[in-house]
């Protein structure tokens, strides 16, 4: 029996750690398996908890309104260090690239527990965008025993930076077990059915942004561009779950308010997030996590950020990159409405992010090299 400490904080960590959890307690006799949160989200994170029935052990409680990687890091180590030394297990595992990822992982390299990424390998090779996540992220490869990289791609980066060939397993992306969980054809709930009716048979638009980086002006080009377009095609309906980040809400509310086409909304449970992106006609956003489902689920994305670490969807052809001026943004959403031939190449459903079996892959390696 083998000790596993399991940590994460924000709302995409828990999506696609969850699948491993479940997967893993399957094996009782094999691990024991720990699960902390250091909350660095709060409401997002319950959310998700909830939709797949995870009860952690431990709760560090973090998060606070207007927190700086500085209150999130410092207190993710101040607060997880009694508890991990208590635990004493044989790996922890964190995943991607968030600061809860990164403290974390420190933490265990200062009390010299073996860590296990998942999500390894993913890179921009500018450290300053995304911020912080791209130092995160190569932060914890520094200290990986165990690197579960969704994709070759990803493999390549490791190795190319001089990674043992002996810790890097591609095993896909845990994202693509949680959808097999999440999407349905007959999907229903009383928020989704309320949502759809709304649409009606109007173009369904799903937006979500919240990136640091593109906190203030950037955000602000980014859903003038978005307004305008949907402003001059009454045929749109938008719906937009926006994050919980006071500083995103702002802008938000400032620049769609009173926009009748546009439905600004509380962030919405994976299940009927990921069922809405389904019926979605075409993505706007900014987030990571986005841009690995709509792949799979075969729906073009404009990503409004400068640079990916997700380089397999925009080579599949789902996603363009389209930066965050005002000017790209509204030519390319344009552009996709009006040229059938274009959108239809991007809607073609490739996934270059694993058969939805991540999680039991990671399981049979960790079985395999620590239950020897
Ligand atoms: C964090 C991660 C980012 C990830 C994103 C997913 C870091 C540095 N950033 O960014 O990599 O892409 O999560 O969403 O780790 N808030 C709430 N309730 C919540 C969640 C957030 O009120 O449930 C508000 C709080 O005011 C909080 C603020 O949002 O202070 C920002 O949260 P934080 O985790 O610091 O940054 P994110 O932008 O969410
Ligand atoms: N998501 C969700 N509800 C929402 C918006 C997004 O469950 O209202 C999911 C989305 O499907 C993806 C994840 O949250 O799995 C992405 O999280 P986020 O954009 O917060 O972070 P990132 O992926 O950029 O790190």
């Amino acid at each position: 029996m083998k000790k596993l400490f399991i940590v994460f904080g924000t709302r995409p960590e828990a999506i696609k750690m969850c699948p491993l959890i479940k997967e893993l307690q399957k094996h009782p006799q094999q691990f024991k398996v720990t699960v902390c949160v250091t909350g660095q989200h709060r409401e997002m994170l319950e959310q998700v908890l909830e939709v797949f029935d995870v009860q952690p052990d431990f709760d560090l409680g973090i998060m606070k309104q207007g927190q700086t990687l500085f209150d999130i890091t410092s207190e993710v180590l101040q607060k997880i260090k009694p508890i991990m030394k208590e635990e004493a297990p044989d790996l922890v595992l964190v995943h991607g690239d968030t600061t809860t990822t990164f403290a974390a992982a420190l933490s265990a390299y200062y009390l010299q527990i073996p860590v296990a990424h998942v999500e390894a390998g993913l890179r921009t090779y500018d450290i300053y965008s995304p911020f912080p996540e791209e130092f995160n992220r190569q932060a914890v490869s520094i200290v990986a025993a165990f690197n579960f990289a969704p994709t070759q791609m990803a493999k390549d980066n490791l190795l190319h930076e001089g990674k043992k060939k002996e810790t890097i397993y591609v095993t896909g992306n845990t994202a693509i077990d949680a959808l097999r969980y999440t999407v349905k054809k007959n999907y229903h709930s009383p928020i989704f059915d309320e949502l759809m009716t709304w649409v009606g048979t109007n173009k369904l638009i799903v937006i979500t942004a919240h990136r640091r980086e593109n906190l203030g002006t950037p955000m602000y080009h980014m859903f003038k561009a978005i307004k305008r377009i949907i402003d001059q095609h009454d045929n749109l309906r938008a719906i937009y779950p926006i994050h919980l980040n006071p500083k995103v809400q702002r802008v938000a509310k400032e620049v769609f308010g009173d926009d009748d086409r546009i439905r600004l909304i509380e962030p919405l449970e994976v299940i009927d997030f990921h069922n809405l992106l389904a019926r979605s006609y075409l993505i706007l956003t900014d987030s990571g996590g986005i841009q690995e489902e709509a792949p799979s689920l075969g729906k073009p994305v404009l990503v409004m950020r400068t640079t990916t670490e997700r380089p397999e969807g925009v080579k599949a052809g789902t996603l363009r990159l389209v930066g965050t001026s005002e000017a790209t943004i509204y030519q390319n959403f344009e552009e996709l409405l009006t040229n059938k031939q274009q959108y239809q190449a991007m809607a073609q459903a490739k996934n270059p992010y694993g058969d939805g079996h991540a999680s039991e892959k990671i399981y049979h390696i960790l079985a395999k090299k620590l239950l020897k």
